[in-house]
């Protein structure tokens, strides 16, 4: 960055930092807002049956308590009876509370205490007594999960992998095979900011709603649908959101609460939930899955067998791109998936960071380090050997794949060439230590945006889209983009993003907000360049009069000639001369999918690890990881490694830490804090290494770039089930992989 210009692949620091860590960004919870009511939820103690009654009496005595909403006192205003007259109906969002007496899960939303303060809606909420006519209940899938069924929908990505040859005989016949079974923990998201929402009444009934979410109109769109209320009248703003992870793909019962509340007074209503609600709606799914693999001698993959079995609730079936991986990673002369979901009585599980791949890849990569084990193979030798050029099923070429280089670099870095394949080979005092690699790969996806852009008199630009930024750098990048195309100062550029008033975005996820939102901005940018050029060449004695718009580009606040002798323009006196106040460009974007459909479209990552293991305790330790990733053109070198070190931190968190346990006797996920529900900590955490493989993906985007969020997670966990193997000689197929598995 030299004197506030910037070009893309700089390590640009983020534009609203400096607001974050000094408290002035206003999260969700913490707009104001006149009159506010403060909304406390009370949640189901049981995990199936009714509730029979209410007592509310003591909650209705505390003084400031304005209202207790549960099914049986619902509100007469004639803006909820859509709300409640369509009763149960979770197609739309996850949970709806306050509809019906019946109980589907523990932590089920059932009563909100509306107070004139906190303190008197949370003292009331503990007041609220309730009976309950309890049924038995089933939450043990390990125990269940042969019960497994087909889900009702599955799509091209979520539906297993078309059958390609008999992979059964061929296992069955295949000189060396790999059976095994493994099991994956629940895992809930726990972003620092708590799911919160303030909604403010206006003045005529409209509803301006302030909600930690990943996408305004999509949040909106389904509110519109649950209230049955013209999107005309609902505002959404998630203007800084402290991270999300999937959480706030769908609507939270917060956000339908406070809204009920507000709808219900007539006033402005808050609910933000505790950090043990945070337990009580959508995590990513406990899992059984078991992989076969058949091998020839020499390495090369026969028969690939993928099979999963889910948790989903009683309600909806929640499914994810579990077995699709087994498709698109390895060539194999055979596959077959197979994917279940097993309806239980716990929430809905909903997608989190790398849904479907962080489960999907990780039985994968451990039973191809199984199969190299068994073959006497190098693990890496094992996968390029196996290496699809082609998208195997389909047999689609990729719109870009540096796997391969991955591959190289990041064993390069490691030193993976002086691995001793023997386990148990190397120890240093007490601790045993391993090495072990993994692969990963994530989808490559690019979303409809739209987005304005304008080019003011007096230099400075607005960006104006209504994406989100979820804690990721999204509007630090959507600068980084305008700056370079227009040839501005970062500091020139304000970005407006996270309000329905502005151009419509996607929402936030799939790690595509780049590849769709910053590609609309740089194409209304290059509109902009276009009129600013027209505009040059038509000025007096311009030395641009007979230039072609192909020779120009705008560098440093300068319209100018490509060429070293070309003369050039001040932007600024261009737009003086003009006498325009303002440039404005919009653009909506709309992916070809035609043309993008010709291509398997993907990103992709090698991850090595050490570990140490502590050889009496069972306690491991990740003492190295280097992660390299091809994920198409980096637009913010910055940004885009914290992503993939976050992500290697989860992956670590995923491996050795994250796990929601359930107390089947009660049906209830237990470890509803951060206390018992383990996340990695900075002691947790030594050297990781990230490296950037150059790759450049215009069948994906305009900008070249496909996506940096997930990915980085993704084959962390692996790596480490496999370097635990290398160093104790122990195979652990179940996450989090706690020191009672390891010992
Ligand atoms: Mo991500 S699970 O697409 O927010």
């Amino acid at each position: 960055m030299s004197g506030g210009f910037v070009a893309i692949g700089e390590p640009v620091p983020r534009i609203d930092g400096r607001a974050k860590v000094t408290g002035q960004a206003r999260y969700a919870a913490e707009i104001a807002a006149e009159g506010l009511v403060h909304g406390v939820v009370v949640n189901a103690a049981i995990a199936r049956g009714r509730i029979v009654a209410v007592h509310d009496e003591q909650a209705r005595a505390v003084r400031g308590v304005l209202d207790v909403l549960w099914h049986g006192h619902r509100s007469e205003a004639p803006q909820l009876a859509h709300y409640f007259g369509t009763g149960e109906d979770f197609s739309t969002v996850p949970v709806k509370p306050l509809v019906s007496d019946r109980v589907h899960y523990a932590g089920q939303p059932v009563a909100l205490v509306l107070a004139e303060s906190w303190e008197a809606a949370r003292h009331a909420a503990g007041l609220v007594r309730i009976e309950y006519d309890a049924q038995a209940h089933a939450t043990d899938l390990p125990r269940h999960h042969a019960q497994g069924r087909a889900p009702k929908e599955l799509d091209e990505d979520t539906a297993p992998p078309k059958p390609r040859g008999d992979a059964d005989e061929t296992f069955a016949v295949s000189p060396v095979k790999i059976d095994a079974e493994f099991h994956q923990a629940a895992e809930h998201h726990n972003p620092m900011e708590l799911h919160a929402s303030t909604v403010v009444f206006e003045a005529g009934g409209a509803l301006t709603v302030h909600d930690k979410n990943q996408g305004g109109h999509g949040t909106r769109r389904r509110l519109a649908k649950v209230f049955g209320l013209p999107e005309s009248q609902l505002t959404l703003l998630n203007t800084f959101v402290g991270g999300a992870f999937g959480s706030g793909l769908r609507p939270q019962y917060n956000l339908l609460l406070a809204i009920v509340g507000a709808l219900h007074l007539r006033r402005a209503v808050r609910v933000v939930l505790t950090r043990q609600q945070m337990f009580t709606f959508g995590h990513r799914p406990e899992i059984w899955q078991r992989v076969r693999l058949g091998a020839e001698r020499d390495g090369t993959l026969n028969a690939l067998i993928h099979e999963a079995v889910g948790e989903t609730s009683r309600v909806d079936d929640y499914t994810e791109m579990v077995t699709r991986w087994s498709r698109t990673l390895y060539r194999s002369k055979s596959l077959r998936g197979d994917y279940r979901v097993l309806p239980l009585d716990l929430p809905t599980p909903l997608d989190m960071r790398a849904p479907g791949a962080a489960s999907g890849l990780f039985p994968l990569e451990v039973a191809m380090d199984e199969l190299a084990q068994a073959l006497g193979m190098d693990p890496l030798a094992l996968r390029l050997a196996n290496y699809a050029e082609r998208a195997p099923s389909g047999d689609k070429p990729y719109s870009s794949k540096k796997l391969r280089e991955c591959y190289t670099m990041a064993a390069e870095r490691f030193g993976w060439s002086r691995r001793n394949p023997q386990p148990r080979s190397m120890r240093e005092g007490h601790e045993l230590v391993g090495w072990g690699m993994a692969s990963g790969q994530w989808i490559a996806e690019q979303e409809e945006a739209q987005v304005r852009v304008v080019w003011h008199a007096d230099g400075h630009v607005d960006v104006e889209t209504a994406a989100s930024d979820i804690g990721t750098g999204t509007a630090t990048v959507l600068a980084q983009v305008a700056a370079s195309a227009l040839g501005v100062r970062m500091e020139d550029v304000r970005v407006h993003i996270a309000d329905t008033r502005l151009p419509q975005a996607p929402t936030e996820g799939g790690s595509s907000h780049v590849a769709s939102v910053g590609s609309a901005v740089d194409a209304a940018c290059e509109k902009l360049c276009k009129k600013a050029w027209q505009l040059a060449r038509a000025m007096a004695a311009s030395p641009l009069a007979d230039s072609k718009f192909a020779e120009v580009e705008f560098v440093g606040g300068q319209l100018r000639r490509r060429s070293p002798e070309g003369g050039g323009l001040p932007v600024q006196e261009v737009l003086a001369a003009s006498g325009a106040d303002r440039l404005e460009a919009h653009f909506h974007l709309q992916p070809d999918e035609d043309e993008q459909g010709r291509y398997e479209r993907a990103v992709h990552s090698a991850v090595f690890c050490e570990v140490r293991v502590d050889d009496a305790m069972g306690t491991v330790r990740v003492t190295r990881v280097v992660s390299a990733v091809a994920c198409g053109r980096i637009i913010n070198e910055l940004t885009a490694r914290s992503q993939v070190l976050g992500g290697i931190v989860w992956g670590i968190g995923q491996a050795l830490h994250e796990g929601t346990l359930i107390d089947q006797a009660l049906g209830r996920f237990m470890t509803v804090d951060l206390a018992n529900y383990h996340v990695p900590v900075n002691a947790d955490i030594h050297a990781l290494e990230v490296i950037f493989v150059p790759e450049d993906d215009r069948i994906v985007s305009r900008l070249g770039a496909k996506g940096v969020g997930e990915i980085g997670g993704l084959g962390v966990a692996a790596a480490i089930s496999n370097a635990i193997s290398h160093a104790t000689g122990r195979r652990i197929r179940t996450l989090p992989m706690t020191p009672d598995k390891v010992m």
